[in-house]
């Protein structure tokens, strides 16, 4: 598997954590420290559907392929405005895609899960080019009162396309125990044989507890992915990780020993959007001319479930 291609949409408004702590108990220090972010986007009156729509065309040029070559979509989606269709489905109809699509939730992981499902398409030779869309409406998702949740979430869309060539040097990921730590019920709607809805319909999350695990699953899932790829920590030119918090990012550079100016982020500007902060991320530095040829990059993931997931490939644009 190859990456020839990337796109991302972020919504206009930006929210700064001054104008949070207009409505909420919370502070620009005590977000900033804590986090690393500063400020997010939000959707307001915008379509998500078309804003997805706009960051595949983007991966599209970028790959300089035909929307017709595309002959798998996967979506990886936590939050978006539809339970059904599938929001891959939504996507397609704007765009006139007709090829298989279907959706993902493996929550913030999503992006190497997606991967990964991509990956044994392309090898069983079942498809050629793979759309995966990231799209994340994280802020539909959190409690607007609740200043312990939604002062780190914010919206937005990466695409990536892949094809069958061979740049990917390892791929890993699995499962920890989530107990109650980061969970969001769905409305139980108004069946007359069931007990009455009362649960919480926001993301409750008990923030320590996952920033634990968060850093227990990176450490090691990222050293699983370096050990099974053969290329020496050193060689390894960009790390990308899920871009939750900057503690969890530097805790990791720390514990692997490698200097933090590799662990690029962009997490100040764009808070966490879940699924979608990887490949934003990619398509951020692919845009501005980061990411040479041939470079070594190591990505991983992290999130609800606990899911997690790492990655090594060559830059093979
Ligand atoms: N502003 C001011 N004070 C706040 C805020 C806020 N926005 N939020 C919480 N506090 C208070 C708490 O109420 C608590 O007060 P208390 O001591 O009087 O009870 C105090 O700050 C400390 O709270 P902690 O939760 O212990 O703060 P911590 O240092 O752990 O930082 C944070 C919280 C930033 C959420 C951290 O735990 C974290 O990043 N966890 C990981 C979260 C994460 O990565 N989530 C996403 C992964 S999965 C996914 O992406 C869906």
């Amino acid at each position: 598997m190859r990456i020839i291609g990337t796109g991302s949409v972020l919504p206009e408004t930006t929210v700064t954590n001054d104008m949070l702590s207009q409505f909420l108990e919370t502070d620009d220090e005590w977000i900033s420290s804590r986090t690393g972010i500063k400020t997010r986007q939000v959707v307001t009156n915008e379509s998500f559907e078309e804003l997805s729509a706009k960051a595949v065309m983007a991966a599209v040029e970028d790959s300089n392929i035909n929307l017709e070559d595309i002959d798998l979509f996967i979506c990886s989606s936590t939050m978006s405005p539809y339970l059904t269709p599938a929001f891959s489905c939504v996507v397609s109809e704007i765009l006139g895609l007709n090829c298989r699509c279907f959706d993902i939730n493996a929550g913030c992981s999503g992006f190497i899960s997606a991967l990964e499902i991509a990956n044994s398409y392309l090898k069983s030779d079942s498809a050629t080019r793979v759309l995966i869309l990231c799209a994340e409406n994280m802020t539909r998702m959190v409690d607007w009162t609740d200043r312990s949740t939604c002062v780190l979430f914010g919206d937005g869309i990466g695409a990536v396309i892949v094809d069958a060539e061979d740049s990917f040097l390892s791929i890993t990921s699995g499962r920890y125990d989530n107990g109650d730590s980061l969970v969001m019920k769905s409305p139980g709607g108004n069946s007359p044989f069931m007990p009455k809805d009362e649960d919480n319909h926001y993301l409750v999350m008990k923030g320590r507890d996952v920033f634990k695990k968060a850093i227990e699953a990176i450490n090691h899932d990222l050293k699983k992915a370096v050990f099974e790829s053969k290329v020496m920590i050193e060689k390894i030119n960009h790390f990308l990780l899920h871009q939750a918090n900057l503690r969890i990012i530097a805790s990791a550079a720390k514990s692997l020993k490698v200097p933090i100016k590799k662990f690029r982020n962009n997490i100040s500007n764009r808070g966490n959007t879940s699924s979608a902060s990887v490949p934003i991320l990619i398509d951020e530095l692919n845009k501005s001319g980061l990411l040479k040829q041939g470079d070594i990059i190591a990505m991983a993931v992290f999130g609800a479930g606990f899911l997690s997931g790492a990655s090594v490939f060559k830059w093979a644009k």
